[in-house]
């Protein structure tokens, strides 16, 4: 890979031990993927941030990096292991929240902005068309690259930070215009109705897609909250974190239509709530918000569960970004959904907190979020907003 004069001084450890790592870890990568060179990015956004997932050597690396480097472009986290002022509410060891607190130290001396969210489009990381950026969350990554036409890889928590440090990442992947074009034809025969339609849709498609990059046709109207939750399905079932829908997204119009079709129909959409929906009756977790929750579904929650109680016995979990929870506050959603035994889960999500073996069956309208909460022994079931705020009260799912 080609480095400037100055890329190679960073490379030469003028810019201090944080920068030379970082361009160490660049450099490796570019070579590895061909690169030629470096591009600047206007944004990153570093995937983990959890201390349950990073452990005392990921402590340790950051602890390291941050002693002498300060990133150079703005500079936002996906989410940690706990709620970062509330974390006792919900059962977050003293143990755990010390860690994690160092994790948030380090990243802070760093000068990243301690935003600890999935949707960093939603608080003022917003790229434009066109803009290259360094984001590691998958979901985040899908939207920038599809529904805000940004152009992004799925960077690793390393490599987002190495950009970070030195404001470029190597150009390659997703960059590239020729790696851009859609593979697959995909046509939507079916009725898309309610949030969680959008998460079996990603799920049928990424099954049958098979990473490529799919484009959408049959699509006539999506809203911002159905693209956030489509985004994070379908890059966890399968596809490349790209999408074109004919006539809503960025460049759509520009791509040639691929040959290879296949159609999404309504036998498919029974399918997947079929496997992501296990057998059971009685639920003891309900999170909504994987991505985190926009001021509109935190909206909505509130409006449905206004003089009603959530369950004894069972927890309801809204999980946002503390940006978005502020304006809750100012609207009066939070004190009605506290008051009704709710709890506000900011910085983190059901993926990243320690959860495993503290809860039986999860409700939520997150496709991605029934994929996680499985890997920490979690039974599962994903429905609308109103039957999972119906499950809080009364601890059933209503099939
Ligand atoms: Fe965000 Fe966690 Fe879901 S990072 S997309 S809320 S699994």
């Amino acid at each position: 890979m080609e480095l400037t004069t100055q890329e190679q001084a960073m490379l030469n450890g003028e810019e201090g031990y944080a920068v030379r790592k970082s361009m160490e870890i660049l450099v490796v990568l570019g070579e590895i993927f061909e690169a030629k060179n470096l591009i600047d990015v206007s944004s990153v956004q570093v995937a983990g941030v959890s201390y349950h997932n990073l452990g005392d050597a990921g402590l340790e690396f950051l602890a390291s990096l941050a002693k002498d480097g300060k990133t150079k472009v703005l500079t936002t986290l996906n989410p940690a292991g706990m709620d970062l002022e509330n974390w006792r509410q919900l059962g977050i060891s003293e143990e755990f929240a010390k860690k994690q607190n160092l994790v948030i130290d380090a990243f802070q001396r760093m000068g990243i902005l301690v935003s600890c969210t999935c949707t960093p489009y939603l608080i003022g990381n917003l790229p434009l068309y066109g803009e290259h950026v360094a984001w590691s969350e998958s979901s985040a990554v899908t939207f920038a690259n599809a529904v805000l036409g940004a152009r992004t890889n799925r960077e690793g928590g390393p490599s987002a930070l190495a950009a970070a440090f030195v404001g470029k990442t190597p150009c390659y992947g997703l960059h590239l215009n020729e790696n851009r074009a859609p593979d697959i034809h995909v046509k939507i025969e079916t009725k898309l109705g309610q949030l969680s339609d959008w998460g079996a849709l990603g799920y049928a498609l990424g099954k049958k897609a098979e990473n490529k990059i799919p484009y959408i046709t049959g699509i006539k109207t999506a809203q911002l909250d159905e693209l956030k939750n489509f985004c994070a399905s379908t890059v966890t079932y399968g596809t490349k974190p790209l999408f074109y829908i004919k006539n809503i997204t960025p460049d759509a119009e520009q791509q040639t239509i691929p040959k290879e079709t296949i159609t999404i129909e309504d036998c498919d959409i029974k399918n997947a709530y079929d496997n992501i929906n296990d057998n059971i009756d009685d639920i003891d977790f309900i999170c909504v918000g994987c991505p985190h929750c926009s001021i509109k579904e935190i909206q909505e929650i509130a409006d449905l569960i206004q003089n009603k109680k959530v369950k004894q016995g069972v927890e309801l979990w809204v999980a946002t970004s503390r940006t978005v929870k502020q304006l809750a506050d100012k609207r009066g959603y939070t004190t009605t959904i506290e008051n009704a035994g709710g709890k506000f889960a900011c910085d983190t999500c059901m993926a990243v907190a320690p959860l495993k073996g503290r809860f039986n069956a999860l409700a939520t309208t997150s496709a991605k979020g029934c994929f996680y909460s499985r890997q920490n022994l979690m039974k599962t079931k994903m429905g609308s907003m109103k039957k999972c705020i119906e499950a809080a009260v009364s601890g059933k799912w209503n099939n």
